[in-house]
């Protein structure tokens, strides 16, 4: 029997719980303490700017204490090594996927190290604080954090879709499948006939369209899925 040809990989915060990031609605969640319309909506931003800054100031210095873990790399190996195609998009704002050895990726949500001016949207790399003070170089227009908020679209959905639409193996990894469109995304690969697998450390609420859950650590479950895959393309077919 043939092996997949096409795989899709959804990474969600659970992946960079092992590195040390907080995952968003886990007990400690990232939100705890702030309303999520606060710090996560073009309204908030508007209301109080300060603030929003300030959130995101933090996460950027998070990112200079943290590594990628050995599900990043997995994930990267799969990329180097597979002979199919690989589609890998993460909902995740880190940089541990690039820092890990992935060769490219889409970031659905965002990247907290790039910065957006809100006129004329011009996107650059932005490893420091941000503040209300600091100014757009190309039209002197304010900078806000380039992070896909509630009520904003998600980015690149057009190459998502023709991906999802010819994958054949589909891997949530890490991620609780509560916020759209990256949520409906199995439902889609499920469309398309693809095999679903989910990985994570508890059985998720949209499960019952997966064909396999695979629950644990992704540390553990991951690299080892990986091995598998990769090492099978090397079996004669039977
Ligand atoms: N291994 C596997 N799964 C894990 C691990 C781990 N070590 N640690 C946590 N998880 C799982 C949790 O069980 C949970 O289902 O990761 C999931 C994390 O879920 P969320 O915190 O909801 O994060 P995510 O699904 O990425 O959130 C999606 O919501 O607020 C928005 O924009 C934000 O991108 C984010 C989106």
């Amino acid at each position: 029997m043939l092996g997949p040809r096409h795989l899709f990989i959804l990474t969600g915060a659970g992946i960079s719980a092992e590195s040390g990031l907080a995952t968003f609605r886990g007990a400690g969640g990232l939100w705890e303490g702030h309303r999520v319309e606060t710090v996560a909506s073009p309204e908030g931003f508007t209301a109080d700017p300060d603030l929003v800054h300030r959130f995101y100031n933090e996460r950027r210095r998070q990112l200079h204490a943290v590594s990628p873990n050995p599900t990043h790399r997995a994930i990267a190996r799969l990329q180097r090594e597979f002979r199919g195609e690989v589609t890998l998009v993460t909902q995740n704002v880190d940089d541990l996927h690039e820092r890990g050895g992935s060769p490219n990726l889409i970031h659905l949500h965002g990247e907290l190290l790039k910065a957006r001016c809100v006129f004329c949207r011009r996107i650059r790399d932005w490893s420091g604080d941000l503040d209300t003070a600091t100014r757009c170089g190309n039209c002197g227009g304010n900078l806000r954090p380039h992070i896909v908020w509630f009520g904003e679209m998600p980015l690149r959905l057009e190459e998502v879709g023709e991906a999802l639409s010819q994958c054949d193996l589909f891997a949530s990894i890490g991620t609780s499948g509560q916020v759209y469109p990256a949520a409906g995304f199995v439902d889609l690969a499920h469309r398309a006939g693809a095999r679903c697998l989910e990985f994570n450390l508890e059985v998720t609420p949209t499960n019952p369209l997966f064909h396999e859950s695979i629950v644990g650590p992704a540390g553990e479950t991951v690299p080892a899925w990986v091995e598998d895959l990769v090492s099978c393309q090397d079996r004669p077919e039977t």
